[in-house]
C-alpha cells in the first residue's frame, strides 16, 4: 500500500487528459514562482479555465456524502495528491440547504465554484487561539458565490468561513490547495460560543496517512 512508504508518489483520483494538463501547468507555476500572492495571481487563469470547462470531473465526485467527516452529506473528493503532499485538489460537493461547519484551512489555494449557487460568510479572528480552544470571531464578509467564481486563500487572511448552498441542487466547489488538507489537522469553530476545536475533514474516497493521524 502507498500509504506506507516514507515517500509516497502522486496519485491521481482523476484521470484524464484535460485533468493531467492542469496539474501539470498548475505544478510549472508553482515550481517557478515561489511568492504566494504571485504565484497565486499566476494561477487564477489556469484555475479559471479548469472550472469552466465541461466533463473532466466524474460523476462521482459530484455526489453527497452522508459518512464524510464534513457531516451534514457534505462529500470531499480527492482528485489530486502529490506525493510530497505539498499540493492537493479535491472536490466539495455541499447538499441544498447545507452548510460546512466554520472552519479555516492554513494553506495557500485557490477555491472556485463548479456548480449550483453558495453563500459564503468569511470570519475575523478578533481574539484568541485556535489551538487553545478559546476564540472570539466577527462575521466580517458575506459574499454569493456564482459558478466560475473563484477566491484566493492566503493565510491568515480570510482564512477562516463557511459555505451554505442556496441553489435547489448541490453545489460543487474545486479546491487547489498547497497541502493534503483533508489529512491535515486544522479548527472547526463555534463563533457562537467562542470555541474551535481540532478538525480533520479527511476524504469521501480516499483514506489519510496513519503516520499523520
Ligand atoms: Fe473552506
Amino acid at each position: 500500500m502507498v500509504w506506507f512508504v516514507s515517500h509516497p508518489q502522486d496519485e491521481y483520483f482523476v484521470d484524464n487528459p484535460e485533468f493531467r494538463a492542469f496539474v501539470a501547468e498548475a505544478r510549472k507555476v508553482i515550481a517557478q514562482e515561489s511568492e504566494l500572492t504571485r504565484r497565486i495571481e499566476r494561477l487564477k487563469p489556469v484555475f479559471s479555465r479548469l472550472l469552466r470547462s465541461e466533463g473532466w470531473l466524474p460523476v462521482a465526485y459530484l455526489q453527497p456524502d452522508t459518512t464524510s467527516g464534513m457531516g451534514s452529506g457534505i462529500g470531499q473528493y480527492l482528485l489530486f495528491r502529490a506525493g510530497d503532499r505539498s499540493l492537493g485538489l479535491f472536490s466539495l460537493v455541499v447538499p441544498p440547504g447545507a452548510s460546512t461547519p466554520v472552519h479555516d484551512h492554513l494553506a495557500w489555494g485557490l477555491v472556485g465554484l463548479y456548480r449550483g449557487e453558495q453563500r459564503e460568510e468569511v470570519y475575523e479572528l478578533v481574539e484568541g487561539d485556535p489551538d487553545a480552544g478559546v476564540v472570539r470571531l466577527r462575521l466580517a464578509t458575506v459574499r454569493a458565490i456564482q459558478p466560475g467564481d473563484f477566491y484566493p486563500l492566503l493565510p491568515p487572511q480570510d482564512d477562516i468561513h463557511r459555505v451554505t448552498t442556496v441553489s435547489a441542487g448541490p453545489s460543487v466547489s474545486i479546491h487547489l490547495l498547497g497541502s493534503d488538507i483533508g489529512c491535515t489537522v486544522r479548527h472547526r469553530f463555534e463563533p457562537e460560543h467562542g470555541v474551535s476545536k481540532p478538525f480533520r475533514s479527511g476524504y469521501s474516497n480516499a483514506p489519510c496517512p496513519p503516520e499523520e493521524s
